[in-house]
C-alpha cells in the first residue's frame, strides 16, 4: 500500500500530515511512503529527514500516482489531485459542513474521503482525535497570544520599586482548549476564573486551581448533549449567563473564549456593551472567530481594538505551533490507520462504529448521514 503525504496548499496552513516518526511507523506496517517535496518545510522538517526515514520525496503527481491512501491536514483542492487513483482513501480534516461542495467533488473523483474531525469521542478513539490534539495546543497558544498583546505582566511581582499585581484571566468555554488555557494562564501566574454551560466542567475548573463562575438555579438546562458536547441553551439561561458574565467581565484583564456548539455557529458570549465596561489595555482572544465568533467585533485573521480593548482573532491557531501540532496530528492519523491495519490486504479495514462516523464519500456518492440528514 502506497501512502501519499501532500504539501498543504491552503493559505496560512503550516502543518504537515506526517513526520519522519510516523513515516517510519507506517513503513514498519508494510506501507510504502511518498512525501511531496517541501511538505514539511513550514513545520521545520526537511525533505532529507523524510528520506532518511525511508520515504520517497517527489513532486505531487508522482506522489499521488498509485497511492491507496492520501494524507492531509486540510482537505486538498479537488483539482490538485491529478494522477490520483480512483478508490483511494483520503484522511484529513475536511470541514464537511463548511466545504460541502468540495465533499461532492471528492465523491465525483471516486475518493473515499474520511473526515478526521468526525471521529467519535469514545475511549478507544481518543488517540485518533485531531480535535483534541489540536485544541489542546490552541488553548495554550491563545494565552501566549494574549500575553503578547497585553502591556502588563501576568504574575504578581514584588520588586524593590513596588508591587506588580497579577492579571485576572477569565476563560469562557472549558472543553479541551479551555482547560489548557486555564492551566497555561495559571502557570504564568494569572488569577484565573472560568465558565461553561456543562455542569461537569465545574469540578475540572476547580481541580486546576481556578474559580468556577456558573449560572445557578435556572430551570430546564443541562448543558450537555450527546458525546459530551454542549447544546444550545434556553433563552432564560442565556439571559442569566449574560448578567453574570457582565459583572465579572468588567473586572478582567484577559478573556479567552473557546465556546463551540457542533454544527452550529459559535454562541455569542461577549457584546460590544460588555467590552466597553472593560479596562483599556485588556485583551480578549476569540478562539471561535472562524466559526462565527464568541465576541462581537472580533475579526478573523486580525487583532482589532474596541474601546481600548484588543480583540485577537487569529485564524488557524494550531498552525501557529506547526511543529508540535503536526507531530500530534500525524500521530492521530497513524494511530487511526494502524488500529485498522489488516495484514492480509495490506491496508486499513474500518469497522462500522468509526468507519460510518467519519466516511463522507464512497463509490462516487456522499454517504455520511450527518451530511444527508
Ligand atoms: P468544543 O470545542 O465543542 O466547545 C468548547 C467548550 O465550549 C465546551 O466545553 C462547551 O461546553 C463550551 N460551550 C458551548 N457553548 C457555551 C456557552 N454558551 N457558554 C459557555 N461555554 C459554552 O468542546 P471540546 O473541547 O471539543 O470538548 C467537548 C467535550 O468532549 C468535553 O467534555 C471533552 O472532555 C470531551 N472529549 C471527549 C473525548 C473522548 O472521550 N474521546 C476527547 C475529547 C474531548
Amino acid at each position: 500500500m502506497k501512502i501519499a503525504v501532500l504539501k498543504e496548499q491552503a493559505e496560512g496552513e503550516l502543518r504537515v500530515a506526517a513526520t519522519p516518526e510516523t513515516v517510519k511507523k507506517f513503513i514498519k506496517l508494510g506501507a510504502e511512503m511518498a512525501v511531496e517535496k517541501g511538505a514539511g518545510e513550514t513545520a521545520s522538517i526537511s525533505d532529507a529527514e523524510y528520506e532518511e526515514a525511508g520515504a520517497q520525496v517527489a513532486d505531487r503527481v508522482s506522489v499521488l500516482k498509485d497511492a491507496g491512501i492520501i494524507l492531509g491536514v486540510q482537505g486538498p483542492a479537488p483539482d490538485s489531485l491529478n494522477g490520483m487513483q480512483k478508490g483511494a482513501l483520503l484522511a484529513a480534516s475536511l470541514n464537511p459542513f463548511g466545504e460541502r461542495a468540495r465533499v461532492d467533488a471528492y465523491a465525483g473523483l471516486g475518493l473515499e474521503a474520511l473526515a478526521m474531525e468526525f471521529m467519535p469521542r469514545i475511549t478507544r478513539a481518543q488517540s485518533m482525535d485531531i480535535l483534541s490534539s489540536q485544541s489542546n495546543l490552541s488553548g495554550y497558544k491563545a494565552v501566549l497570544d494574549a500575553a503578547g498583546e497585553y502591556g502588563r505582566a501576568f504574575p504578581m511581582m514584588m520588586t524593590a520599586a513596588g508591587t506588580v499585581s497579577a492579571a485576572r484571566c477569565f476563560v469562557m468555554g472549558v472543553g479541551v482548549a479551555g482547560l489548557q488555557a486555564i492551566a497555561t494562564a495559571r502557570r504564568l501566574g494569572a488569577q484565573v476564573s472560568a465558565t461553561d454551560v456543562r455542569a461537569a466542567t465545574k469540578e475540572q475548573i476547580e481541580s486546576l486551581g481556578a474559580k468556577a463562575i456558573f449560572v445557578e438555579d435556572v430551570a430546564g438546562i443541562e448543558g450537555e448533549g450527546t458525546g459530551g458536547y454542549a447544546t444550545e441553551m434556553s433563552d432564560e439561561y442565556k439571559k442569566a449567563q449574560a448578567e453574570l458574565v457582565s459583572s465579572h467581565i468588567a473586572k478582567q484583564d484577559i478573556v479567552i473564549t473557546t465556546a463551540l456548539i457542533p454544527g452550529r455557529p459559535a454562541p455569542r458570549l461577549i457584546s460590544d456593551a460588555q467590552i466597553q465596561t472593560m479596562k483599556p489595555g485588556s485583551v480578549i482572544v476569540d478562539l471561535a472567530v472562524e466559526q462565527g465568533g464568541n465576541v462581537e467585533g472580533a475579526v478573523a485573521g486580525e487583532v482589532v481594538e474596541k474601546h481600548g480593548v484588543k480583540i485577537v482573532g487569529h485564524k488557524n491557531v494550531p498552525s501557529r505551533l506547526a511543529a508540535d501540532t503536526s507531530a500530534l496530528f500525524s500521530r492521530n492519523l497513524y494511530n487511526f490507520l494502524s488500529a485498522f491495519w489488516d495484514e492480509e490486504t495490506g491496508g486499513p479495514v474500518l469497522d462500522e462504529e468509526i468507519g460510518d462516523a467519519i466516511r463522507l464519500t464512497k463509490d462516487g456518492n456522499v454517504v455520511n448521514e450527518r451530511l444527508l440528514g
